[in-house]
């Protein structure tokens, strides 16, 4: 399959059009920004790595039941997936305390949730990606009732395929965000990345951040940690 135009151009990845209008290609960039596109760089070898650990949970999560937009990973930096229109809300699953939610409730960094949370932020980069309720999704259009019950129900099934999965190469599950999107049918597929820019991975011994908080907090060593990432997903 071939690129034929670019459609969009996002802060990690472009879209391109394909000869066929029910597929799209995903070309995964070396761009890395933090706080809505104010700190940028490039971070050599990230798109590859990211592409390759999209490709793992993609496929790991088609073999459980769950359905997404990934169809083939044509080259190092190309992904082939079915079209959907976004829905634009970010889905975050949590099981322990960082980022945000440490900071708006109070939950000390690490301390386990005394249960799963799902929270839905609004896509929009001028508004700086607002937390919203199932109240403000209904009024600013962008998901049904029925949709957000599908998108909490799938984003905890990926939560109980990928937690234990992980755990058993020693990665800590302590958080992602994830994106879905409707096909011209109306069917809710998992769509964008899953990769160390759109999750937590925590060492299990010794906690060790190997996701992009090493980039947002200048941690440094942003690409070997994705790379010990894809090391151990790989590892039989
Ligand atoms: P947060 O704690 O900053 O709200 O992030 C929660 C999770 O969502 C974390 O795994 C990182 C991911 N995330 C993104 O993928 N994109 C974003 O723009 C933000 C803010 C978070
Ligand atoms: N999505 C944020 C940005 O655009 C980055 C992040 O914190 O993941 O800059």
């Amino acid at each position: 399959m071939r690129k034929v135009a670019e459609l969009h151009e996002g802060k990690a990845k472009i879209i391109y059009s394909t000869p066929d209008e029910d597929q799209l290609i995903v070309y995964y960039k070396d761009d890395t920004t933090a706080g809505d596109g104010a700190k940028r760089a490039q971070i050599q070898g990230k798109g590859p790595l990211n592409l390759k650990i999209s490709t793992y949970f993609f496929e790991l999560l088609a073999e459980n039941g769950v359905k997404t937009h990934y169809l083939e990973t044509l080259n190092d930096r190309e992904m082939l997936v079915r079209k959907v229109e976004i829905i634009p809300l970010e889905v975050v699953v949590r099981n322990i305390a960082a980022g945000s939610i440490a900071k708006r409730l109070g939950f000390p960094e690490g301390e386990k949730l005394p249960r799963t949370v799902v929270e839905f932020y609004y896509k929009d980069d001028s508004l700086g990606d607002p937390l919203v309720n199932r109240h403000h999704v209904l009024v600013l259009g962008a998901a049904s009732c029925e949709e957000m019950d599908k998108l909490e129900e799938q984003a905890l099934l990926v939560n109980s395929i990928l937690e234990p999965h992980l755990l058993e190469k020693d990665l800590i599950l302590v958080d992602f965000k994830l994106e879905f999107g409707r096909t011209k049918d109306g069917e809710i597929l998992l769509a964008d990345e899953i990769s160390p820019d759109t999750c937590r991975f925590w060492d299990r011994q010794s906690r060790e951040k190997l996701d992009k908080d090493r980039f947002r907090r200048d941690m440094g060593g942003v690409a070997e940690a994705y790379e010990e990432v894809y090391r151990r997903l790989s590892e039989k």
